[in-house]
């Protein structure tokens, strides 16, 4: 007879021997399955993804090419380990052009496997059962997760509308902060597409050198922005490069998103045993997409033009929303509209939660969005959905606005 003891060997960080035995439904998964419901029900409307979280677009032809090229190099076959010094230079020359940041290639940048994987594993790096790692709420979850699973603590500080949706540091008690040795930060920002200012890195500086706090900065969207927002790195301020790092990606700068290239950079101690531990990880990115990400970094007027469609397609969905009653206003970077929900519908449904207003836009008018409920309740709309061209964009926004306004909705 077969023995079965596979069950009682999975790690508890993963739910020890009751893993997958009672799978909890998350978020994503039951957007997904209304998603399905709906388009069952409703075989002749097309569902509109306003919940998709990476370009709609892919990578600029010349940047294919490039990688095409590349790739039938025999030399290009190599384990890349932690890098081509190409690549280092190329993002050292890209921190000074695009955010005016002096980095050194040699000792203060990193090449990652997309920042997710940076993220996953700088916990490891610096996190001992019981210390904390500070996140705001909500959040992109990685750095939490991977705290979590080596027995760290999570403490979240909320996103509000009301403070610009930046943190406030100032409300972290003494024993958190004693215990506290990250500090993450993502601005612009997902899911609310805030973007910080100078003055606000400031203070965290300040805050993490009087706390010993080290911050990690997630700019994966720090180029996607507009209406006369500069891109603004937080190594931009003085004193962020003594306690801090940064994560810069190309997934979303350069549409590059499957091909899974980034870079972290920073103070160099800290890319040091970031290094350490990701050649204990990874082998490193294939050689030619490090060549394409060359490329491609060196021309960041891509990203402008990546950033004027959707800065486009914000204007014409504010302007939607605006009219059906949302009160919201166009992000100054990112493709994400974040909005608070409306309290129900005329003659409809009353919303408890995002979660139920999502389910109800997704069911009754086949609109995909993701609802955040972890400070106040708000919706997330992306503007990466499919569209044919600048005809077809039109089209979009003129069916979401077609849809939703036969809703009444309560605010
Ligand atoms: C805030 C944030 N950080 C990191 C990532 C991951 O980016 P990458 O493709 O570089 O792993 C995402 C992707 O959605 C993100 O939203």
């Amino acid at each position: 007879m077969a023995v079965d003891y596979i069950q009682n060997l999975f790690a508890d960080r993963i739910g020890g021997p009751q893993f997958g035995l009672k799978e909890k439904i998350y978020k994503f998964e039951k957007i997904k399955r209304a998603k399905k419901e709906a388009m069952f029900a409703n075989p002749h409307v097309e569902l509109i993804d306003l919940g998709v979280g990476e370009p709609d677009s892919m990578a600029d032809q010349s940047i294919v090419k490039e990688l095409t090229k590349e790739a039938g190099k025999l030399e290009n076959r190599f384990y890349a380990d932690n890098g081509i010094f190409e690549f280092k230079k190329a993002a050292a020359a890209y921190m000074k052009e695009v955010f005016s940041v002096d980095v050194d290639a040699e000792t203060e940048i990193n090449h990652m496997i997309g920042s997710k994987s940076a993220l996953a594993m700088i916990p490891t790096v610096f996190i001992n059962p019981g210390d904390i790692t500070i996140m705001p709420a909500p959040n992109y979850p990685i750095l939490e997760t991977h705290t979590k699973y080596l027995g760290g603590e999570v403490v979240h500080l909320p996103l509000l509308e009301e403070n610009s949706f930046l943190p406030k540091l100032d409300s972290l008690n003494k024993n958190v902060l004693k215990r506290a040795k990250l500090l993450y930060l993502n601005y612009p920002n997902n899911p609310t597409g805030a973007v910080a200012n100078r003055k606000f890195f400031e203070e965290v500086v300040q805050f993490a050198k009087e706390n010993e706090l080290i911050v990690i900065h997630d700019a994966a969207y720090a180029a996607l922005v507009f209406d006369h927002e500069s891109p603004l790195s937080f190594l931009s301020v003085p004193g962020a490069k003594e306690i801090g790092i940064e994560l810069h990606s190309l997934s979303k700068s350069f549409n590059m998103t499957g091909w899974r290239i980034g870079f972290v950079t920073g103070n160099a101690k800290l890319i040091h045993a970031i290094a350490m531990m990701k050649d204990n990880y990874d082998s490193g990115q294939f050689i030619p997409i490090q060549k394409a990400a060359v490329y491609a970094l060196s021309h960041p007027e891509m990203t402008k033009q990546i950033a004027a469609k959707y800065s486009r397609r914000h204007e014409v969905l504010v302007k939607i929303l605006c009219e059906c009653g949302f009160d919201t206003k166009k992000p100054k970077g990112s493709f994400f509209l974040y909005t608070k929900i409306p309290k129900g519908v005329v003659g409809g449904p009353k919303f408890q939660s995002a979660e139920e207003f999502s389910q109800y836009l997704i069911k009754k008018h086949l609109i995909s969005t993701v609802p955040w409920d972890d400070a106040g309740p708000y919706v997330r709309f992306s503007v990466t959905f499919q569209a044919d061209g600048r005809k077809g964009e039109q089209q979009v926004l003129e069916e979401i606005k077609a849809r939703l306004s036969t809703s009444d909705f309560i605010f």
